[in-house]
């Protein structure tokens, strides 16, 4: 089926709204990746049996909704019952015939299945009172965990497409440029370069072709924001594509999406087809002039092609090395010809300015920060997961109200944004709100979004340790600042962590770090030394202790730290002999224990199992 016009899309609209208004009951089923590797697909095919065996009346197949990612992937396989909002967790395929005969026939709560707050210990019965959801504001990710990922049908019935309909019918491209520049929607993939400019300048250059990249290739570790708005909404990203080609003059759009995420690819891809046959990508859009494809370009995980020119080099087929920056991608792009890149996030909240205008999402965050950041939020916090706040929101509000708090009520020590290359933010900045300029005022920075909470048991130069060993691995190698001068940072914190380093390494840790900043020839060179320099910036005490003292206050660097009995806990329950299995450790039954130092490989094992707080770690 073709969609003609505007006005026909507005038409489905309405049929697509009442259809999905004959279900009295709806079940959702969390079908992101998290939940299908704990089993979701099997929760769909027993609800799908138990219709075809007439267990339920009054209710319908096409009512079992396969959506992506709520964020909670910690809690799957999750199920929701719509219109109560009833939220269970961890749902097994035995749980289903209870929730079929008390909650889709009836209107009972499973109490077994209901999510306990970690923090409170209370049952939560309602989806939207879970604190993990209560306090976010969903923009980018307003349709995960509402609608089937894969359906077209859906995605037009929560209003996709209203926006790029109005943007070919009603707006010219330099309106259409002009209210993302009004909204200044900036860049959530890294940098925060404002959109709306980017697109202005593609615009202005002289050409017969241009080119729209969508930006899928989320590299940071731990992070799945962009991988998560491609699988449950990929229509939001393709909307948002279709309406920056119109301003710029594109007729073909690429996203870049990296191998290890396959469930994306397979909807993105559902989503192109669908538009094809809706008529939404081809010739005569809604029978306007405007024609416009899209393909998916695959990349094969390498972290520096989520920068600019060495996307578009792998885009074209070739090796993804960045190139000089006084070349700007903007202006010779993809094939050399003008490109616009801009991230998944990014591309998802173009619709909604375009629909709601930019006075709207203007009225979301701060001044020059406007509208809301998807972050994913791991670590020490109680409740980890995918979530969106406002620009502005304080570290506090995401880690305590979203987050629920550090894990086993231990001490807050740091907050690290920005991805690897990002930095550590200490408890002074807690109140910190969170935008794109306090980040990188403070020494750290927005990144596309990765968050990493961490506790007192965390030691900061490991930390700077682990960041710089990822950045070395993933360095191109093509200019020698980043590549020897990372791989020298990396050696010193190991020497810091063996508690071999002196004093006079710490000054050449930051006059090094200035030759790489300065040197290096793009972002990943750049912000490389960050690690670094912002746990030295807020650590510094941590570093000396290293040094200085040969002791890591943090209790992890193996070369510092020794593992003891403490004779007055210890009752002798002889757990952490069986623990050890470097046979350290002897005892009698109900006395005090004895470490071995000359055999204990400070592995923590006898830590982990002593219920007494006996070992000690110093
Ligand atoms: S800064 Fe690093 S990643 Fe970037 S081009 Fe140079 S060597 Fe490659
Ligand atoms: S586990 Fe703890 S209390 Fe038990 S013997 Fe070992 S040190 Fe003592
Ligand atoms: S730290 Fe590991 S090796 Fe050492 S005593 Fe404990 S369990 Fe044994
Ligand atoms: S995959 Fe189900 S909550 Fe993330």
């Amino acid at each position: 089926m073709k969609i003609t016009s505007a006005q026909h899309l507005e038409q489905l609209r309405s049929l697509f709204v009442a259809d999905e208004a004959r279900h009295k009951k709806k079940v959702i089923v969390c079908c992101g990746t998290g939940c299908l590797a704990n089993g979701a697909a099997k929760l769909v095919e027993a609800f799908h049996d138990a219709f075809k065996n007439n267990q339920i009346t009054d209710f319908s197949v096409e009512a079992v909704k396969e959506t992506g990612c709520h964020g909670f992937c910690e809690q799957g396989p999750l199920v929701v019952i719509e219109p109560q909002g009833t939220f269970y967790t961890k749902v097994k395929p035995k749980d289903i015939p209870e929730i079929i005969s008390k909650s889709i026939q009836g209107s009972e709560i499973i109490k077994d299945r209901l999510f306990t707050d970690p923090a409170t210990n209370q049952q939560i019965e309602k989806y939207n009172d879970v604190n993990f959801f209560k306090h976010q504001h969903r923009l980018a990710l307003r349709n995960l965990g509402k609608i089937s990922a894969h359906s077209i049908k859906e995605a037009i019935a929560a209003g996709g497409y209203a926006g790029f309909a109005k943007a070919i019918n009603g707006m010219s491209p330099d309106g259409v440029i002009a209210e993302v520049d009004k909204a200044n929607l900036r860049g959530r993939g890294g940098g925060g370069f404002p959109a709306g400019r980017k697109w202005k300048t593609c615009k202005s250059i002289e050409s017969d072709v241009r080119y729209v990249i969508c930006n899928g290739d989320e590299g940071d570790p731990g992070a799945f924001m962009d991988r998560s708005i491609m699988e449950g909404d990929p229509h939001s990203v393709l909307e948002g594509m279709m309406i920056c080609a119109y301003a710029v003059g594109a007729k073909q759009g690429y996203i870049y999406v990296r191998e290890e995420y396959p469930l994306a690819v397979i909807h993105l891809q559902k989503a192109i087809d669908d538009c094809i046959e809706y008529g939404l990508l081809g010739d005569n859009i809604l029978g306007t002039e405007f024609s416009f494809s899209i393909r998916i370009a695959r990349g094969a995980g390498a972290f520096v092609c989520g920068e600019s020119s060495a996307l578009m080099r792998s885009v074209a087929g070739e090796i993804g090395e960045p190139r000089a920056k006084y070349i700007r991608s903007v202006v010779k792009g993809l094939h050399d010809k003008p490109t616009v890149l801009n991230n998944v996030e990014t591309y998802a909240n173009v619709p909604l300015i375009i629909d709601k205008g930019a006075d709207w999402f203007k009225s979301i965050g701060r001044p020059n920060n406007s509208g809301t950041k998807a972050f994913s939020l791991v670590g020490k916090v109680r409740n980890t997961g995918l979530i969106e706040v406002a620009m502005g929101t304080t570290l506090r509000e995401i880690i305590y109200d979203i987050g629920g708090g550090i894990l086993d009520d231990r001490p807050f020590k740091a907050v690290q944004t920005g991805g690897p290359s990002g930095g550590c933010l200490p408890e002074a900045m807690l109140d910190l709100p969170v935008d794109f300029d306090s980040l990188t005022e403070n020494g750290s920075m927005m990144g596309s979004g990765g968050m990493i909470v961490m506790d007192n048991k965390t030691c900061m130069v490991d930390v700077a340790r682990y960041f710089l060993n990822f950045l070395v691995s993933e360095s191109c190698g093509k200019c020698t600042p980043c590549r020897e001068g990372l791989y020298q940072l990396h050696e010193m914190t190991i020497k810091i962590c063996e508690g071999k380093a002196s004093m006079e390494d710490l000054e050449k840790i930051e006059k090094l770090s200035d030759m790489v900043v300065l040197g290096s020839l793009c972002g990943l060179g750049k912000s490389g030394p960050n690690p670094i320099l912002s746990t030295l910036r807020y650590f510094r005490d941590e570093y000396i202790a290293h040094i200085r003292d040969k002791k890591c206050p943090a209790g992890v660097c193996r070369d510092l730290i020794t593992y003891t009995v403490i004779d007055e806990k210890c009752t002798g329950c002889l757990a952490c002999i069986t623990a050890c299995a470097y046979n350290a450790i002897t005892g009698k039954k109900k006395e005090p224990h004895y470490i071995h130092q000359e055999r204990c490989t400070k592995c923590g094992a006898c830590e982990a199992v002593c219920k007494f707080d006996a070992i000690e770690v110093a």
